[in-house]
């Protein structure tokens, strides 16, 4: 099953892979966070998402960026590949701090173009709005971004209706991507998933089988546990096949540190759930 991300003409798997616990606190060993990107494409994973901020810290800066680079390059499949990268935070001492005026986005841009060894960054995402800075202040610094061709597509990420519309009249924004899944389902219970759909912008699903901790709580649910077995298929797949069955603009990003999670996750595209079910998902909260 492949989806569109919004107008660009691009289609990719409908699991991406979310790539931040590779370069979390937790994270695997360098061997095994390359073996993960390996196995992930080669399950047919064709987006990859990460941002300039994903490490421990501002010592350990466009950790996870590297890394993508280095498993692509490895495995020479580059072309085949959407690596979706964000800015708008910076780490120091580890926290996660907004950083939305125009010189840090067209600086952290040229960064992240070096990390990830391309001249254009295909999906360029804001990670959050800056509350200090007028988000179209930051939005014209991606749009302008995107007319020297250091960027060919622009996404957002933890805006609400009013926000993404706001940046939808700075550039053509083609993803939003916001927490989803059956325990925080705000977007969709407000239209906002929907909304995206008529606005042809995909929305991408993080923390879809609930975060790094949540996720463990999710997989052991009774309700899931019987409806994997009936289908024959995992927990994860399930959460993951409520998410694609919102729309076929929806596009999940499970994060793995294990091949065999990504493996598991990358199935969900092909499972079939009756509505039933798949409302049975939507009320587990
Ligand atoms: N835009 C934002 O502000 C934002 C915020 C948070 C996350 N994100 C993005 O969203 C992605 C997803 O979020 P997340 O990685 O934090 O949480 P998540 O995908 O909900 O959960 C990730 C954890 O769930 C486990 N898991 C996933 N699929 C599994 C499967 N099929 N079988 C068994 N275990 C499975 C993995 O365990 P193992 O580690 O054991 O493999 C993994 O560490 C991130 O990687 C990141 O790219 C974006």
């Amino acid at each position: 099953m492949k989806r569109q991300i919004g107008r660009t003409g691009i289609s990719v798997h409908a699991i991406g892979f979310g790539a931040w616990p590779l370069s979390n606190v937790n994270r695997p060993s360098e061997e095994q966070a390359l073996e993960v990107i390996a196995r992930a494409v080669e399950a047919g994973v064709e987006l990859i998402d990460t941002a300039d901020s994903y490490c421990l810290d501002d010592n350990d800066f466009g950790h996870n960026e590297g890394l993508i680079r280095k498993a692509l390059d490895a495995i020479g499949v580059s072309d085949e590949v959407t690596v979706a990268t964000k800015v708008g935070n910076v780490r120091p001492g580890g926290a996660w701090v907004t950083r939305g005026r125009p010189e840090h986005i067209r600086a952290a841009c040229e960064r992240s173009l070096e990390r990830l060894g391309v001249e254009t960054i295909t999906l360029y995402q804001l990670h959050a709005p800056d509350p200090n800075v007028p988000l179209e202040d930051t939005v014209g610094a991606m749009r302008d971004l995107q007319e020297t061709g250091k960027v060919a597509h622009i996404g957002m990420s933890n805006l609400d209706l009013d926000q993404l519309e706001r940046a939808q009249r700075e550039a053509r924004i083609e993803t939003l991507q916001n927490q989803c899944n059956p325990w925080v389902r705000g977007d969709v219970d407000s239209g906002l998933v929907e909304r995206c759909r008529v606005m042809g912008v995909t929305y991408i699903a993080w923390y879809p089988v609930g975060g790094e901790i949540g996720h463990r709580a999710c997989a052991s649910h009774p309700v899931l546990r019987e409806l994997a077995t009936r289908y024959e298929a995992s927990p994860y797949q399930l959460l993951l096949a409520w998410l694609l069955g919102l729309g076929d603009h929806v596009i999940p990003i499970p994060g793995a540190t294990r091949v065999a999670s990504i493996q598991d996750s990358a199935k969900a595209a092909g499972l079939q759930v009756e509505p039933a079910d798949l409302e049975a998902i939507g009320s587990l909260a």
